[in-house]
Order: C-alpha cells, then structure tokens, then sequence
C-alpha cells in the first residue's frame, strides 16, 4: 500500500460516521448490546467510525489498519468507550488475529485500496478469523465505479464479478452472498459501485 497516500487519507478525509450498510448489517445480525466478550474485526478500520460504532453495540474491537495515523484516530475516538480496542498496523496481506474467535467481521472501502493480490490472502483469513456463527460484511468497489478513474492518486482497483467470487473459498460450512448497491450522483453522472458481500460461518 501507499502508506503516504492513505495516512492524508487519514489526516484529512475521515468519516464521521458508520456507513448504512454497516449500521443495517450489525443492527440485523446482532443483539444490542452484544454479550460481554464478543469480539468484531475491523479490516481496514481507517479513522474508526465503524469501529466506535461497533464498540457502541457493546464488542470488543481490533482494528487493522496499514496507515498509524488511521489507527491513532480510531484511538482517540473511542478513547472513552468502555470494552477493548486492539489495534495492528499490518498491511492487508500481512495482519495476523487468532482463528475462530470473531463474531463479526467487516471490512469496508479496503480491498478495493489493496488490490486483488492481497484480497486473495485476506479474505480467507478474515473467513478463518470468524467464530462458528460469526457473519462478515465486505463492501468495495466494482468496475465502472467512478473512484477508480475520478481518484487516480488512491489506485484503487473495480473488482469484476469473476474476481469477487474467486477471492470466497466456500469451504464447509461457509455461505457467501455476492450483492451490489449503485449509488448515482448528480443526476446520474457519476455512479458509485459497491460490491456488498455477506459472509456467514456455521
Ligand atoms: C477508504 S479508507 C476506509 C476506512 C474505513 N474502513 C472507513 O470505511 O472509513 C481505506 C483504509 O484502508 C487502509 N488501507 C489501504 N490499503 C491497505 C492495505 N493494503 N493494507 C492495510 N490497510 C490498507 C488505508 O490506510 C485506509 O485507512
């Protein structure tokens, strides 16, 4: 990864909340709050507005992230929640948490940012890190999504369909469902394509 590139992400561009598709993921998979001792993986944490917004709902949360100024604001956000907050600086190919322990995992707006090479070794870890019953939800952007030619210094990569479903190894007991959400803006110009994928572990 460009860490230069994304540490200005970091200083300058943060997300001062959760994305919907987050806050519609977590609200219908999981209690409010969530057991004591329950942990979510965020992939990616960025600046950690999914990250408080998780620790809100009561889990316990480690945040990997490539950029330590991502990882110092997702910090300092949830500096007064109550739970714990583990943090990683690794690159996506790179990070390390334990098997089976995750009850929740997300990652959103980073696979598209590391490229389809290291999406190949995170998605199956992140699979092997969620807990029997665990649920993850990835978003990143497809073909045709206007960042990926209107944002040229963040190289992102549009994943095409074959590539999402190459990078989900469905091995026993793991369901996958590969969905899309296309937000258009101004008056259609610029269309913003997501690829939402929804992992289950039974
Ligand atoms: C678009 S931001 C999204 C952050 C956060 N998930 C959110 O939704 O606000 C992408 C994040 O991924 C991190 N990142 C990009 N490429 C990475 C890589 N190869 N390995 C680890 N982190 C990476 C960046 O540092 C940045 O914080």
């Amino acid at each position: 990864m460009s860490a230069a590139i994304w540490d200005q992400w970091n200083e300058n561009q943060i997300p001062r909340f959760p994305r919907e598709k987050v806050v519609q993921f977590v609200l219908s998979n999981f209690t409010t709050p969530v057991a004591p001792g329950t942990w979510a993986l965020d992939l990616g944490c960025g600046s950690g507005a999914d990250a408080l917004f998780l620790m809100e709902r009561g889990f316990n949360v480690t945040g990997v992230d490539g950029s330590s100024i991502g990882l110092a604001n997702t910090q300092a956000l949830v500096a007064q929640m109550p739970g714990t907050l583990n943090v990683q600086q690794a690159c996506l190919s790179q990070f390390e948490v334990p098997a089976k322990t995750y009850a929740c995992a997300i990652s959103v707006g980073v696979l598209d940012a590391a490229g389809i090479d290291e999406a190949r070794i995170a998605v199956p870890r992140l699979v092997d890190a969620l807990r029997p019953g665990g649920k993850a939800l990835l978003i990143f952007a497809g073909e045709g999504d206007f960042r990926i030619a209107g944002v040229p210094e963040l190289s992102l990569h549009g994943y095409s369909r074959r590539e999402v479903e190459s990078l989900i190894v469905l091995e026993y007991g793991v369901s996958a469902w590969i969905d899309t959400c296309t937000t258009t803006f101004q008056n259609n110009v610029t269309r913003q394509i997501d690829w939402i994928v929804t992992i289950a572990k039974r």
